[in-house]
């Protein structure tokens, strides 16, 4: 899809951080822009800002764990556009905990939102986009997604799950016109460290454990701007490429984490400096 003007993205996880900065490039390319989310207020506040530009956008509550809210946003984007061109599957939530200390209920909440929302936008949208010979799917795994390190496990279950999920998606998919990337950043500077302030009341998660705070310190210094994100995002959609590496310093990660495996070594902590 080299020429996105008067085409429609829908884009989970709009509200905030990576995916409004995507919502806002879309515009800008004069796309028809969806904006979904589970935070009513801030959507509000993205919808309005990317109206101010001209271009036609709607704003969408939807919760990505329940499949059927899922569908509805297909739907209701749809009624509204007539056709859905861009999907990016970006809502995502992280929890800081040792794994062994994580609940279950802390796992169904961190698995349902990050690797079920992103298994049921493809589920609900891509029949359609193979029906109407064109399309593209952007998933947001992580580089938590291709490296490990301690206190995100399920993060980095969940993250690894979309990683698969797209190299599957994508060698499916691959006699179509429907194309996939797989987006993974390192850091960048967004909420997702606040992210208990969308988990299910019951699981009374107010109190943020100390070393995401560690991590919250590098946001607004060394992490990269979610406008720099977006406009990678839009460039692979352009390219028709899977993978969306936005840091550097990801590639020796990578590079690393391959030697441990051929070499049949234990993991080990990501080499380089984070923000790169
Ligand atoms: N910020 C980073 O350093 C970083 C790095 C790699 C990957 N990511 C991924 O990028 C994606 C976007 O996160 P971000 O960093 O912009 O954080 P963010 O918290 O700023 O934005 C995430 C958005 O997802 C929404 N959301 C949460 N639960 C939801 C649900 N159940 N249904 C619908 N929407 C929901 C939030 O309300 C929020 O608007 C996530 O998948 C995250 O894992 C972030």
């Amino acid at each position: 899809m080299k020429d996105l003007i008067g085409k429609t993205a829908v884009i989970t996880g709009a509200a905030s951080g990576i995916g409004r900065a995507t919502a806002i490039r879309c515009a800008a390319e004069g796309m028809n822009v969806v904006l979904a989310d589970i935070e009513g207020p801030l959507l509000d506040l993205a919808v309005a800002e990317i109206l101010a530009t001209g271009v036609r956008a709607i704003g969408v509550k939807c919760d990505v764990s329940d499949s059927a809210q899922v569908e509805a946003l297909r739907d209701t984007a749809l009624t509204e556009f007539g056709a859905v061109h861009l999907l990016m599957n970006n809502a995502g939530v992280a929890y800081g905990r040792p794994n062994h200390k994580t609940s279950p209920a802390q796992w169904q909440w961190v698995v349902g939102v990050n690797l079920l929302g992103v298994a049921y936008g493809v589920s609900a949208f891509v029949p359609a986009m193979i029906e109407q010979g064109e399309g593209h799917i952007v998933n947001t795994a992580s580089e938590a997604g291709l490296t490990a390190t301690p206190m995100l496990g399920s993060y980095h279950a969940t993250k690894y799950a979309v990683v698969g999920l797209s190299e599957s998606l994508s060698l499916e998919l691959e006699a179509t016109n429907v194309n996939v990337s797989c987006l993974c950043p390192e850091l960048v500077d967004t909420k997702i460290f606040e992210s208990v302030r969308n988990a299910p009341a019951a699981l009374n998660l107010s109190v943020r454990p100390a070393p995401v705070k560690i991590i919250e310190e590098l946001m607004g210094t060394v992490a990269m701007d979610p406008a720099d994100v977006a406009a990678d995002v839009i460039y692979a959609v352009k390219a028709n490429r899977f993978w969306i590496i936005t840091h550097q310093v990801t590639e020796a990660r990578i590079l690393q984490r391959n030697r441990d495996l051929e070499a049949g070594r234990r993991p080990r902590m990501p080499l380089g400096p984070t923000g790169l």
